[in-house]
């Protein structure tokens, strides 16, 4: 079966539903048993609310149809699926490997929470490779990576680090965001763990925070135990939301797909642009390994604003009428927000003058979102 029509019809019964198309939305704490002996030995996987409900389970299914694994685990939001996913897997003592170009509060949690833990954490180049193994140690227990990097959208090696990683025993966690579960596949690429942001291209609606680990069979009774020891869970309407998210997935991130293509090749053509940062694009560092490893491209990536003045950098975002500014991305709208990589970074060094911008191609008709721009140049330009 394809990814299309598995998106479709994975986690879905309607048979047992009454025909109705979705699965209800269970909203429960106490599940009643109804023996002394049911109690002693559930014989259903709905046990207690914490623990999922039928509406729990159809979402993990349906992410574990389009993404594999052995098991998914739902929890509120994508940072909480990144920090579940490393207290599963590393104690007092361990080191972990992490990618310089992580989502920064994926950095910050590192720095402070596991530090406290007593974990040592060593960040390293993305584009390192297997050169990777220079780095391990005995201590290290995962390698960490994001492909492609937030913000400067490095595409990793990840077969190289996870031969590496398993040559020494330590265990690769993926963020697989920017991909979704349809445009790469981790675990046909040495990943021990997935985690999406589901609150991106999942609910696709900028209305939901939710987040998804998945495992394979070696992995998945840690995240499991440590979901459950951790009292994570989701809400019963959020999961919903995801899950009817979800059945559009395919269309959307092809369209995001292309029209994300089409703005940065626009965007590259302009004057006042001296990098894009796309892994489609060929002229991308990081490209033939995205053309080997992926299926596709989402709609998020960056450019490099020639260097300006901050008043004339306001004066281009301000006025701008279909692009939003502001934190997330993967919804349907367009979004566009300045960052500064420099900030985040300590294996490698930011050197590019001028100013990022971030942008998530939404999918809005391309004549109406370059116009917006055109506008965005013209008030650049005036107040340079
Ligand atoms: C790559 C990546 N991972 C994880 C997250 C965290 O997701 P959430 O905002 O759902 O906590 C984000 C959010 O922007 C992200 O961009």
């Amino acid at each position: 079966m394809k990814d299309e029509t598995r998106a479709i019809h994975a986690g879905r019964d309607p048979k047992a539903n009454h025909g109705i198309v979705n699965p209800p939305v269970y909203h429960a704490s106490t599940v009643l048993y109804p023996t002394y002996e049911a109690l002693r030995n559930p014989p259903s996987r709905v046990q207690y609310g914490r623990r999922g409900t039928p509406t729990t389970f159809a979402l993990e299914d349906a992410v574990m149809a389009l993404e594999g694994g052995a098991g998914c685990a739902l929890v509120p939001s994508g940072l909480a699926a990144v920090t579940t996913a490393l207290l599963a897997l590393l104690s007092s003592g361990d080191h972990l490997l992490m990618t310089d170009s992580a989502y920064g509060p994926t950095r910050t949690f590192c720095d402070t929470f596991l530090k406290r833990m007593g974990v040592e954490t060593t960040y390293y180049d993305p584009v390192i490779g297997e050169g990777i193994k220079t780095l391990m140690t005995n201590r290290t227990k995962v390698v960490f990576v994001e492909s492609p990097g937030s913000l400067t959208f490095e595409v990793q090696d990840i077969p190289a680090i996870a031969k590496a990683a398993h040559a020494m025993g330590a265990k690769v966690v993926l963020d697989n965001t920017w991909a979704s579960p349809l445009f790469f596949k981790p675990f046909e690429h040495g990943c021990d763990v997935s985690i999406q942001a589901a609150t991106k291209y999942i609910v696709g609606h900028a209305d939901t925070m939710m987040g998804t680990i998945t495992a394979n069979e070696d992995t998945w009774p840690l995240i499991h135990a440590a979901h459950g020891q951790l009292g994570q869970c989701a809400a019963p309407d959020d999961i919903y939301l995801a899950l009817r998210g979800l059945r559009t997935i395919s269309v959307r991130l092809n369209q995001h797909m292309q029209q994300g293509i089409e703005l940065a090749t626009w965007l590259g053509e302009r004057d006042e642009i001296s990098h894009v940062f796309h892994p489609a694009l060929p002229s991308h560092p990081g490209h033939d390994i995205w053309k080997r490893d992926f299926l596709g491209a989402s709609g998020l990536f960056s450019v490099v604003l020639k260097p300006v003045e901050e008043h004339a950098l306001a004066a281009m975002l301000d006025g701008l009428n279909l692009f939003g500014m502001g934190y997330s991305w993967g919804g349907f709208e367009s979004l566009v927000i300045p960052a500064n990589p420099r900030h985040n970074r300590t294996a490698t060094t930011w050197d590019i003058p001028g100013r990022l911008l971030r942008f998530h191609a939404g999918l809005e008709h391309m004549d109406d979102l370059k116009a917006d721009l055109e506008l965005a140049f013209e008030r650049l330009k005036a107040a340079s």
